[in-house]
């Protein structure tokens, strides 16, 4: 039988790994890892690990290794739907009927057309006459035409069933405006009406793209300030920040957590694409396993009165818990990012931001130390040393502010300094590439997989395939660059049923977990798998796995060509022997 992966999801956060097999198995903590005696074959010293972050355990001395459900079915000797339910039954979990896997797809599906078509008449009512007043708030608030257009900002009418009636007439029901949130039902007499009226509409997108809600903010001092969708099936205000479908695509290098939606909207139009907001909600950990899934550093922006403060103190850990750098931005002179860029600039607000340590500075200025920069020819020197450096910086704002620094040290143009960083950095990444795929060989070469049947035929796919998987795990959202990857093109089959099993998963919302493709894998094969998984990755970058992608489409193009003339020789010789050449 088929489970929901919404029922698969549940099933695996609630048997974290660390307990299902601490039950069976005394384990202690060495690093992220937790290690103890491996119950699948005798030792003496520990060489079983499980890491609960990635919700796989693996043995170093055996090789076997798999999700919560695999450990499961090799302990208790159980089938794969029988491991499901027995971990069901241990989290105390309702076995969902078959059939409501499709059922509970097509309602979200539903509700995100829903949504996203009432978004579209949000945004189309900013035109109308109507919106005078709401034209005049926006400008006010000092939002460009471009702000409104990138965030699909628009305006929820003054009237009681302004969006009930045109999304009636595109075919919506009553049932699914009500389940969206968007429409109320008076008690009394059972009549519907609009949730958001005379309001500033923002449309919550989730990083897939879907519409999943709204914020609705007054536009004068009346209150709620802000009002907010409802939680529904597909608006989960736990999981989901604002902005996050822009600042996925951010390549700041950290991501700014502001409290409101003005303030990431302002900090966006004021040049940090890479800001989000909470939506009414404290910071939950869920948030920040997502953050962390797209940085490596947050900027904390909180208000600076005493809920602020506690809501700062309360995020911290959260979010280091999950190997976030983290940095406490203060403002002084505004209580919010949005009053501050408004008051005193963008240029302010970076200094704001490299303000705390800056390492980059240092490191310029020692360089420059070991320079005479009056020497004309020690000052070309130092401009190809300092290119080199800032090269190095990950962050676009970095490079650009310290080009600027490095030009004027060495007395060169900003021009000039920006191509010769912009030369060694290409050098840098052709570089980094080169190594990166010799490497990914050798390694592969000396893992070939022991068993048998598990031989790679087609090395360099088979690595850039290990490689796309496990990036695949740690980042699911980069199946949104999968669009030309067919499950085919994989060139060893056990990958093959991983991503094809991951790709429906995401598409239905949720992460690949270990676990998911234990229903299709022999144990040979989820140890294999798992293996690759307990290997760190290294950082996961788009243009790298861009490459992978690329690497698996020319080897299966190859593949074909030559399949395609095996196919011709073949004819060719057929002909030839049946006597029915071409004369
Ligand atoms: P703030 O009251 O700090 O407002 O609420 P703000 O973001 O500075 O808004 P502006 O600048 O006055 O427009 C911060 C966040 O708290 C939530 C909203 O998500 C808001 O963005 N909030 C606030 C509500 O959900 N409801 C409210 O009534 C007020
Ligand atoms: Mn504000």
């Amino acid at each position: 039988m088929a489970f929901s992966p919404a029922f698969l999801d549940e099933l695996n956060s609630r048997n974290p790994i660390e307990d299902v097999v601490g039950q069976y198995v005394a384990l202690t903590r060495r690093g992220s890892n937790l290690f103890g005696l491996c119950p699948f074959h005798g030792e003496k010293t520990a060489s079983f690990s499980v890491n609960p972050e990635k919700g796989i355990c693996y043995c170093f001395g055996c090789h076997k290794g798999g999700g919560v459900v695999n450990f499961i079915m090799e302990i208790e000797s159980l089938s794969y739907p029988d491991a499901v339910r027995f971990l069901a039954k241990r989290a105390g979990l309702e076995i969902p009927e078959d059939n409501q896997k499709d059922s509970q797809y097509k309602k979200k599906e539903r509700l995100w057309a829903l949504s996203k078509a009432a978004a579209r008449f949000f945004h189309q009512q900013l035109k109308t006459p109507a919106a005078e007043e709401v034209r005049a708030y926006i400008a006010k608030r000092g939002l460009s035409g471009a702000t409104v257009t990138h965030f699909g900002l628009g305006f929820a009418p003054n009237r009681w069933t302004a969006l009930l009636d045109a999304m009636t007439a595109q075919g919506f029901t009553k049932e699914e405006l009500l389940q969206t949130g968007l429409v109320l039902q008076n008690k009394d007499k059972g009549t519907l009406y609009d949730r958001f009226r005379n309001r500033l509409m923002f449309p919550i997108i989730d990083v897939r793209g879907n519409v999943i809600g709204f914020g609705g903010r007054v536009m004068d001092d009346s209150t709620p300030k802000y009002l907010n969708s409802p939680e529904t099936i597909i608006f989960n205000k736990r999981r989901n920040l604002f902005a996050m479908n822009v600042v996925k695509k951010s390549k700041q290098g950290y991501i700014i957590l502001t409290e409101g939606y003005m303030d990431a909207i302002a900090l966006h139009q004021h040049g940090f694409d890479c800001a989000v907001a909470s939506l009414g909600t404290s910071l939950t950990q869920e948030h920040a396993d997502l953050l962390s899934k797209y940085t490596n550093e947050v900027f904390l922006t909180y208000d600076g009165d005493a809920a602020g403060q506690n809501a700062t103190q309360r995020a911290i850990p959260m979010l280091e818990k999950t190997g976030l750098k983290v940095k406490v931005l203060r403002m002084q002179g505004a209580k919010d990012p949005d009053e501050f860029l408004n008051k005193y600039g963008a240029d302010r607000f970076k200094l704001l931001l490299e303000g705390s340590e800056n390492q980059a500075e240092y490191r310029l200025r020692s360089l420059a130390a070991q320079y005479d920069l009056f020497s004309d020819g020690q000052k070309v020197e130092f401009a190809k040393a300092a290119a080199e450096l800032i090269s190095t910086y990950s962050s676009a704002v970095e490079r650009e502010l310290y080009a600027g620094k490095a030009a004027q040290m060495a007395g060169v143009t900003l021009q000039a300094m920006q191509m010769e960083i912009s030369r060694a950095y290409k050098r840098r990444s052709a570089a980094a590439k080169k190594a990166r795929e010799k490497q990914d060989l050798e390694i592969a070469a000396a893992r070939q997989p022991k068993a048998r049947e598990l031989r790679y035929e087609n090395l360099r796919s088979a690595v850039a395939e290990e490689n796309l998987l496990r990036m695949l795990f740690t980042e699911p959202a980069l199946f949104s660059r999968c669009t030309d990857l067919k499950a085919e093109c994989f060139s060893v089959p056990m990958f093959s049923k991983v991503y094809s099993i991951w790709l429906a998963r995401w598409q239905d919302g949720f992460s690949p977990k270990a676990s998911d493709p234990a229903e299709l894998l022999s144990q040979a094969e989820m140890s294999h798998l798992t293996m690759l998984l307990q290997q760190n990755a290294g950082p996961v970058s788009e243009e790298a796995f861009d490459d992978y992608v690329r690497v698996i489409l020319q080897e299966h193009s190859r593949g074909q060509v030559e399949s395609v003339s095996d196919l011709r020789a073949l004819q060719e010789s057929l002909r030839k022997k049946k006597g029915y050449g071409g004369t």
